[in-house]
């Protein structure tokens, strides 16, 4: 297999570290993004923690033409699929704009790697895919619930055209991200900024650094410990690095039509109230904050169970909760030094 794995939506949170990671295992990433919401400084950091050139392509995914050109010179052994829009809210207030953009940027690949015989894709998928599970932690076979938004509808539809495609011989890996959180550890590259995060930790941040006025937690009435939400939060490096082991784990696959899942996550599960204690013992800063009402679509509790992904990637997550809000606070930090 080439060396060279197309990343499409590398310029963005989860894609450029997974770059580094690529770099870092001997790969050779080819970046494929619109900038839509990725940012070339992200790239540029990319360059900085590897010390490499990076090849950036600004373009569409569903510019088939873009695609063609790009496989034919760059010659990619292997696709991971990052490029989507991921905002649950805005999909909201936009249906179509997501319906277009996460299932034509997938069948647009899917078209140009059959034309080009490449066979092995890891995509992007969520624990959205679950909606409101019956019993938690969530395994790779817990039923899906009809969608809570038009963003996770996509991600079950992509996941099912994936699987269909797969059975005229395409090989897949498609990994449910639960939350993804924190930053590198160098700093030079995390979240960025694009309006106001709907997201716990960059809005924590945020409001740490003074940009938000406070934090209001949604709803401390739910049936957990301390009325608050409870989530699966893991270091983006940790998601980053699974996605090396999970193109290892496809090289190592004889059969030539494939789909797997796998869950990412820690595997515990820790509320809203505790990540912003979590926030001031690692940071010393005090976060502003107070209650407010239940976020319409919220699910009340939901964990992983990764440990499919432990056993057959061999991959484990590595940093902690803490670690990742640290670096979260560093990358914060770094944004606003300019
Ligand atoms: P992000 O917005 O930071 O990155 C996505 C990148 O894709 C952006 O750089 C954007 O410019 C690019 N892009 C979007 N549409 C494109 C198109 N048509 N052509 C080319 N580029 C395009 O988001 P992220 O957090 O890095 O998410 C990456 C993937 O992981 C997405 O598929 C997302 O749905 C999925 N995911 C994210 C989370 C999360 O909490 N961040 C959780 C589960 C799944
Ligand atoms: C976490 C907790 C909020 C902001 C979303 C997507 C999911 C996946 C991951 C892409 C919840 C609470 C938040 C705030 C708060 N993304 N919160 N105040 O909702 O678990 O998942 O990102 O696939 O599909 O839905 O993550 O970070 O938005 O919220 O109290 O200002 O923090 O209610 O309990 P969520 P989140």
């Amino acid at each position: 297999m080439s060396n060279k794995i197309l990343v499409t939506g590398g310029a963005g949170y989860i894609g450029s570290h997974a770059a580094v990671e690529l770099i870092q295992d001997g790969y050779e990433p080819v970046i494929l993004d619109n900038l839509s919401a990725g940012n070339r400084k992200l790239v540029e950091g990319i360059e900085r923690i590897t010390a490499k050139p990076v090849l950036f392509y600004e373009g569409d995914c569903r510019d088939r033409n873009l695609l063609y050109r790009l496989f034919e010179k760059e010659k990619p052994g292997a696709v991971m699929h990052f490029a989507a829009l991921k905002s649950v809210g805005e999909s909201v207030q936009k249906p179509l704009a997501y319906y277009h953009n996460n299932l034509d940027s997938l069948m647009a690949l899917l078209e140009v790697m059959q034309r080009f015989e490449v066979s092995n894709i890891i995509f992007s998928s969520s624990c959205t895919v679950y909606g409101q599970p019956d019993s938690i932690p969530v395994t790779e076979d817990t039923p899906f619930k009809k969608a809570e938004s038009p963003y996770g509808a996509t991600k079950q539809m992509c996941e099912r055209i994936l699987e269909d495609v797969s059975a005229n011989g395409l090989r897949v890996l498609s990994l449910r991200y639960f939350n993804p959180i924190g930053a590198h550890p160098s700093a030079h590259i995390g979240e960025w900024p694009s309006g106001v995060p709907g997201n716990l930790v960059p809005f924590i941040t945020q409001a740490a650094a003074g940009i938000r006025k406070e934090l209001v937690v949604f709803g401390n009435d739910y049936q957990t410990p301390d009325g608050t939400c409870i989530r699966d939060y893991i270091h983006v490096v940790d998601v980053a690095r699974a996605h090396v082991h999970a193109l290892h784990y496809l090289q190592q696959q004889k059969s030539s039509a494939l789909f797997e899942v796998f869950n990412l996550g820690i595997g515990r599960g820790v509320s809203v109230l505790e990540m912003i204690r979590l926030f001031e013992q690692v940071t010393g800063v005090s976060l502003r904050w107070r209650k407010g009402p239940r976020r319409p679509g919220d699910v009340e509790k939901i964990y992983a169970d990764p440990s499919r992904a432990m056993h057959a990637l061999a991959w484990k997550p590595q940093f902690s909760i803490q670690q990742a809000l640290l670096h979260a606070w560093q990358w914060q930090q770094k944004l606003q030094d300019g």
